[in-house]
This record gives structure tokens, C-alpha cells and sequence, in this order.
């Protein structure tokens, strides 16, 4: 039995945050992980290996497409899908062993092994080189994140009806593919598998894609996914699914009721994620997880049981990485006694796709629902002569700000790069900023920010190139 201030269970972007911040913070601290590299989600099945598949898929096709155009004439262009896997796999490799350096630099101690609440005060891992210890720390924070959902009908059998993990390491571009569900996951893994070369056909429920985003955004996004040979059948139902050796046929009920067929060789199904803390031993300290399987904490991620902390996608609040590190923070920091808190209402999101989607903040719908006046100011990229030069006109800024205060209350963005512009919006939305202040502030000309400064002007009605 070893005694300790925290141990952690689930070493994904919350988990080993918190376990750094918190062994800053002197505290001695323990990390355990059932996968044998860390990083969790994120780091080896998520957003790692994702962007390094968008990043290899949009190279290629912009070979395809684009190239022409700047008078570069190249031929004989040939996919290697085991090469670009192989790279994927190396850079997910390299960032794992990464965050194990920097385990061993901040003196955090790694258990390799499955943890589980045995009671109050308790810990049991169950190690992965056989055995068990027991930890009876000071405090446990649980950040097991989550897990794929599964549609009932079409339970997942990893080879024609997949996961994320699955659609991230196909060894031949499936010749047709399904996705149902246009959140995040699934438009980014329709956008690496369409560039590739597969007939991809995405399946939303709601009338839009990214239902959660701003509906001129969506509909910016899903125009220009579109025109990338995507088809997408929106306000849509899968009814059935028929599995058989060529592939899987599916029922759907259009939006507008009408039953039609989707018959592909693979699905990745794509509807969201649940939190995850199966095997969490959450009975033995007098813990149930809410109806959606969160667990209920209070401001300083604290549960009902003593002594008992949760954070990231186990609990309320959008199921992002971020999110989850800076959640991290906060409890290590609450934990070693200085205040910490996370700003809920301030958390980007992006989907990176091309262009991408960004946005931090009210959309002009929830804006309205709350019952605010508010002003908006737009511009498009094609106005911006830095996304002119660039090539990469789709798109639009757009600045929803409070009509008696000016204060912004959130920026949406579809464009070129736009998961690196919506910082400079999400930092003004921290320090109480004013459209007014961003469209006084000299952006560098030509830059794709200046589309910022300009949708910020348009709220006054003022924007200089359009
Ligand atoms: P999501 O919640 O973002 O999207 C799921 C989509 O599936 C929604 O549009 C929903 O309306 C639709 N849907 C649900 N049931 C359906 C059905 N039966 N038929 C058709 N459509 C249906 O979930 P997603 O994309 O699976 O991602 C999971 C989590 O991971 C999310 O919280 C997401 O934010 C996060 N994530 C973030 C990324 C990023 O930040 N770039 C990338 C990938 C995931």
C-alpha cells in the first residue's frame, strides 16, 4: 500500500495536465494508465492522429486540384496509404513518448494498469505487468474520458461498421463509405477518406452539419464540402442496417420521410461520445453517474464522494481536449490550495476541416434564445487578399456582439487557418473586449486576421473592403 497527495486514473490530455500541474505544485503524485502509451484519446486515437491524416489527405488532393493553377504541372501523383499511415503512426508515437519525458522531468510516478475506486480513500490498479497495488492517497481524480457511442441496431464489428479508431487506419481506401453523424468526427474523416479517393456519403439526423455551430457557418462549411464531392443527406434517419459480404446497406428515411438505400462497403458511425467510467468502481464510494453517464461535480470538480475529483469528458461541458487540460489545471491548482477555476462560457471548437470551422462563444440563435440585442458583423474571406493570394476564398468572419455594450459575445469563423485565428477572439472574450476593440487593433497586413478586424468594424457598419 503507498500513500500519496493525488492519483490520477486516465493519463488523456485532463488527466496527465493535471498530474503535471499538480506535481509543480509539490504535491506527489501518481498517474495510472491502462494503455501502454499515454495520452489517452487525444493523443493516440483522436486529434493527433486525425490531423496528421488531414493533413497528408489535403496534400494530396491539392495536388490533384489545385496545383494547375499555380502554373505547377506535376504528374504520375500516386497514393501510398502505408506510408501516410506509417507517418501517422510515427508522429502519435513520438508526442506519446513525449508526454512519458515529461512525466519523468515533473517526478510524476506512472502505474502501467487499470485503476478502480475501492472504497473511500482507496485505489486498486490492476497492473499491467500482472498483480495488484493498492494507493490510498490524499485525493483521486477521475478523468477516464469517454467512449464511442454505438447505434443499437448496428453494433460495431471494427471492420465494416467502425469507430473513429478504425476509419484512422484503414490499410486500402474503402471504395465507398458511410458516415453517419456530421459532428466533428465525422466530417473530418469524410474529408480525409473523400480526399483519398472513396465515395463518401455522410448521414445527419439534424437539418445541418454541425448542428452545434452557427447555422451561416454550417451552411458555409457543408457548400464547400459539397463542391469536394461529399453527398450529404441531412434531417435524415437511419432506420436499419443489412450486413453482408460486399459491405452494409443502409435504410434511411429522408428528411422529408422518403425511404431510400445507402449501400457502401464501410460505416463509421460517428453520433457522439459517452463519458466513460465503466469499471470505475464508482459503487464503492456511494457514486452513479447521471442519466447521459456524467458524473455531477460542483465548482471545484469535486463529487459527492470525499475526497473524489472528475474532470474532462466524464463530466458536463463539451467533450474537448482543451477543455480538459484546463480543467486540470484548475483542480490541481484547487487541490494544492490556490484557487483555479475554468471559464465555461469562453471554449473554442473547431473542426478541421477545408476551411475550417471555428467558433468561441454565443452562436446569434443561442444569442437570441438568451434574450439579448445583439449587433453582427460579417466578412468574407474572398475580400481578404491574403486568402486571394493564398487560393482560399470559402468562407466568412462573423462577430456577434452585444447591442448596448458592444462586449463580444462570440466569433464564428469557416476559412483558411481559422483554428489559428479564433485565439485572438477567445483571448478578447477573456479580457471583456468590445467588437470596438478589436477593430481599433492593427492586424498585419495581408493576413487572414485582418477578416477579424473587419467583421469586428462590420458590427458598427464601418468595414473598409467590402
Ligand atoms: P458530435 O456530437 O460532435 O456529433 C455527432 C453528430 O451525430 C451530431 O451532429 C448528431 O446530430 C448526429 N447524430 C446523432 N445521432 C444520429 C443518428 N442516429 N443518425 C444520424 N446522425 C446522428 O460527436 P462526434 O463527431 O462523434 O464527436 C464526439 C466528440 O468528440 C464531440 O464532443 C466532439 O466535439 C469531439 N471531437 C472534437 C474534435 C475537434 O475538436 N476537432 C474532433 C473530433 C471529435
Amino acid at each position: 500500500m503507498a500513500t500519496s497527495d493525488l492519483v490520477v486514473i486516465g493519463a488523456g490530455p485532463g488527466g496527465y495536465v493535471a498530474a503535471i500541474r499538480a506535481a509543480q505544485l509539490g504535491l506527489d503524485t501518481v498517474l495510472v494508465e491502462k494503455r501502454e502509451a499515454l495520452g489517452g484519446t487525444c493523443l493516440n486515437i483522436g486529434c493527433i492522429p486525425s490531423k496528421a491524416l488531414l493533413e497528408s489527405s489535403s496534400l494530396f488532393r491539392r495536388l490533384h486540384t489545385d496545383v494547375d493553377l499555380h502554373g505547377i504541372r506535376v504528374s504520375g501523383v500516386t497514393l501510398d496509404l502505408a506510408t501516410m499511415m506509417a507517418r501517422k503512426d510515427g508522429l502519435v508515437a513520438e508526442l506519446t513518448r513525449g508526454v512519458a519525458l515529461l512525466m519523468k522531468k515533473n517526478k510524476v510516478s506512472v502505474l502501467h494498469g487499470t485503476g478502480r475506486l475501492d472504497g473511500p480513500g482507496r485505489v486498486v490498479v490492476a497492473l499491467a505487468s500482472r498483480g495488484e497495488t493498492v494507493l490510498e492517497p490524499r485525493a483521486v481524480l477521475l478523468a477516464t474520458g469517454s467512449a464511442p457511442v454505438e447505434l443499437p441496431f448496428m453494433p460495431f464489428d471494427g471492420e465494416r461498421v467502425v469507430t473513429s479508431t478504425e476509419a484512422l487506419s484503414f490499410a486500402e481506401v474503402p471504395k465507398s463509405l458511410a458516415v453517419i453523424g456530421a459532428g466533428a468526427v465525422g466530417l473530418e474523416m469524410a474529408s480525409v477518406w473523400s480526399r483519398l479517393g472513396a465515395a463518401v456519403t455522410v448521414i445527419e439526423l439534424l437539418p445541418q452539419v454541425a448542428p452545434f455551430a452557427d447555422a451561416d457557418m454550417a451552411k458555409e462549411l457543408g457548400r464547400a464540402l459539397k463542391k469536394q464531392g461529399i453527398r450529404f443527406h441531412l434531417g435524415a434517419r437511419v432506420t436499419g442496417a443489412t450486413l453482408d459480404d460486399a459491405g452494409v446497406t443502409l435504410a434511411v428515411e429522408d428528411r422529408r420521410g422518403r425511404p431510400l438505400e445507402v449501400a457502401v462497403e464501410k460505416i463509421l458511425v460517428a453520433v457522439g461520445r459517452r463519458p466513460f467510467s465503466d469499471g470505475l468502481g464508482l459503487e464503492t464510494v456511494d457514486l452513479a453517474p447521471d442519466p447521459q453517464g456524467r458524473l455531477l461535480v460542483d465548482k471545484e470538480f469535486r463529487t459527492a464522494a470525499a475526497g473524489v475529483y472528475a474532470i474532462g469528458d466524464l463530466v458536463e461541458g463539451p467533450m474537448l481536449a482543451h477543455k480538459a487540460e484546463e480543467e486540470g489545471v484548475a483542480m490541481a491548482e484547487i487541490l494544492a490550495g490556490r484557487p483555479g477555476q475554468v471559464h465555461s462560457a469562453v471554449i473554442p471548437s473547431v473542426i478541421y476541416t477545408s476551411p475550417e470551422l471555428a467558433q468561441v462563444g454565443l452562436t446569434e440563435a443561442e444569442a437570441a434564445q438568451e434574450g439579448r440585442e445583439v449587433r453582427v458583423g460579417r466578412f468574407p474571406f474572398r475580400a481578404n487578399s491574403r486568402a486571394r493570394a493564398m487560393g482560399e476564398t470559402a468562407g466568412l468572419v462573423k462577430v456577434v456582439a452585444d447591442a448596448e455594450t458592444d462586449r463580444i459575445l462570440g466569433v464564428h469563423a469557416v476559412g483558411p487557418h481559422v483554428s489559428e485565428l479564433i485565439g485572438e477572439a477567445v483571448l478578447g472574450m477573456e479580457s471583456g473586449a468590445t467588437a470596438e476593440d478589436i477593430a481599433r487593433t492593427i492586424h498585419a497586413h495581408p493576413t487572414l486576421s485582418e477578416a477579424l478586424k473587419e467583421a469586428a468594424l462590420d458590427v458598427a457598419g464601418r468595414a473598409i473592403h467590402s
